[in-house]
């Protein structure tokens, strides 16, 4: 079963906290996920150094990286560069294509740009960016989870702080319900939460909608809402059966990532009832070495 180390949010620049990017390397180095889902924000206010140093410390990762452009990642203040060309440094530094598919065993990944230059908070999801993700799905094996990751949240939090979510986002959940996605990857408000499509389409694909897994800020100090000051990220192991989604909490006193709760998601009636029956219900170091175990089972 596919595994996937989610971060966001990393910020680099002022707000930036090396302890933790040091703790996420040691956790990465530790559970050897199949790859690492790194979903926007990688400074704080897109300058070259800024990004000099994000890229490096992906390239310290042994692992294969997804990643797409967070809000930050465009000039906000430097309006000409904004308007002219906006993710010129995120594309020299970290990757030059903004839209991407990947393609691993037994997971179908596609990266879509939400941001929106003109308006540099909000994000979007364009028409041609959901016909690039329907050619990609479409090329994908039947049993491949279907995964997209984007910076703005599809889903609102449940704290009800900045609350709106992107700009489309009704359309884009229609879309990736037609074409099967099975789960959503983002960022953007700094805290950790899950969210479903069934929320706000009640109508449609009834036995099972898009789980949506939002990150926190993983190496910063800009935590909001029940995350401030605090540090998220989370693991994932999943295929098209069922979803396991682990929140992991910066903890202060171990200087270390530790797990916070847990969330399983079954596609079939039957998969829901073998995964409730085996699910674990133990705190922090049961959970963790399940995750230290898990490359070993596969
Ligand atoms: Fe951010």
């Amino acid at each position: 079963m596919p595994s996937i180390l989610h971060v966001s949010d990393i910020h680099f620049g002022p707000p930036f906290l090396p302890d933790r990017a040091a703790a996420v390397r040691e956790l990465a180095d530790l559970a050897k996920p199949d790859l690492l889902v790194a979903s926007g924000d990688f400074t704080q206010r897109a300058k070259r150094p800024q990004f000099e140093a994000a890229a490096e410390y992906l390239r310290s990762f042994d692992l294969p990286i997804v990643v797409t452009p967070g809000n930050h990642d465009v000039p906000l203040y430097r309006v000409w560069e904004r308007i002219l060309s906006p993710h010129a440094l995120y594309r020299e530094h970290i990757r030059d294509a903004l839209n991407e598919v990947y393609r691993f065993e037994g997971l179908t990944v596609v990266a879509l740009d939400s941001t929106r230059p003109s308006r540099p908070t909000n994000g979007k999801l364009r028409r041609g960016q959901l016909e690039f993700a329907r050619r990609a799905f479409a090329a994908a094996s039947d049993s491949d989870l279907r995964v997209v990751v984007t910076h703005h949240h599809l889903a609102p939090p449940p704290d009800f702080e900045h609350d709106r979510v992107m700009s489309g986002a009704r359309r884009a959940l229609r879309v990736f319900t037609d074409i099967g996605v099975d789960l959503v990857l983002a960022g953007h408000l700094h805290r950790a939460y899950i969210g479903d499509s069934l929320d706000f389409f009640p109508g449609e694909r009834r036995e099972t909608g898009i789980v949506i897994v939002q990150c926190g800020t993983t190496t910063s100090s800009r935590g909001r809402g029940r995350e401030r000051l605090k540090n998220s990220l989370n693991w994932i192991e999943a295929d098209r059966e069922r979803i396991l989604v682990r929140h992991y909490l910066w903890c202060d006193v171990e200087r270390r990532f530790r797990p916070h709760s847990e969330h399983r998601f079954g596609s079939r009636d039957s998969a829901w009832l073998e995964w409730g029956d085996d699910a674990e219900t133990a705190g922090g170091e049961a959970n963790e070495a399940k995750i230290l175990s898990s490359r070993d089972r596969s």
